[in-house]
């Protein structure tokens, strides 16, 4: 399977593609959480990128680009199937990142868009935790961790993103009304867009993502 995951900050992306890389062995690629691995290390990137994210804005295509496009020739795992997170978020980011696929053959087949509404997507982004160790993600009360604050599988301590911040969530939103619909045009002229609801729990939102995959026989 090669996807990209498509929606709102908040719908469930990075949940999502966390089942799914267990249960098919795909590679999440989040530019999301490379970026903020960047600024966790403290690399020039990261000083660059720490200003776009903690003020809801976009890191400039290129930038991005050439991160997406620097792990898909470096990482091997990527020809078994992949899951995009976060990445495209402008139509030249989904135009760009279409040449670099079909360059190295591995074009995408499915761009699952997720569909969730506002108060959904505030309540998700407001309780959501994250662990500083391996990434987990939680939500305080949707899928709240064993021991609070604590991370149940590795014992990590869980924070809170500095985006998820009322006034930095409604710059984020902004900035992906702008910019979705000319992305989700591009995908639907090619005939790879599912379209998902996202205000439905996990497990549901898996469930129907898989029977959609199934049906389009693309599980094999
Ligand atoms: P990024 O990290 O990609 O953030 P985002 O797009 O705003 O999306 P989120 O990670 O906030 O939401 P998600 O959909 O993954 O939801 P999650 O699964 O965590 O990007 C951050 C920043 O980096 C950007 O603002 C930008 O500055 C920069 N950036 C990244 N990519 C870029 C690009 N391509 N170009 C330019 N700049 C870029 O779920 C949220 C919460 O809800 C969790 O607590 C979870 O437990 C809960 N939850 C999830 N699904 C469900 C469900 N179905 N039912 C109940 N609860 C659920
Ligand atoms: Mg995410």
């Amino acid at each position: 399977m090669r996807l990209v995951l498509l929606g709102a900050p908040g719908a469930g992306k990075g949940t999502l593609a966390s089942s799914l890389k267990n249960k098919f062995g795909l590679t999440h690629i989040s530019t999301g959480d490379i970026l903020r691995e960047e600024i966790k290390n403290n690399t020039p990137l990261g000083q660059e990128a720490k200003k776009y994210i903690e003020s809801g804005g976009l890191v400039p295509d290129d930038v991005v680009t050439k991160l997406i496009e620097h792990k898909f020739l470096n990482d091997k795992q990527t020809e078994l199937g992949y899951m995009l997170d976060g990445f495209p978020r402008t139509k030249q980011q989904a135009e760009d990142l279409d040449k670099i696929l079909v360059n190295i053959k591995l074009p995408i087949e499915q761009a699952i868009y997720m569909e969730a509404t506002l108060p959904v997507i505030i309540v998700r982004l407001i309780g959501r935790r994250v662990c500083r160790d391996c990434g987990e993600l939680f939500h305080i009360k949707n899928k709240p961790s064993i021991k609070e604050g604590v991370c149940d599988i590795c014992e990590g301590e869980l924070y809170q993103r500095s985006d998820d911040n009322e006034e930095t969530i409604k710059t984020r939103l902004d900035v992906y009304v702008k910019n979705v619909t000319p992305i989700i045009s591009f995908y639907e002229a090619q005939n790879k867009l599912i379209k998902l609801n996202a205000d439905n729990d996990s497990a549901k939102l898996q469930e129907n993502l898989i029977r959609i995959l199934n049906e389009d026989k693309k599980l094999d």
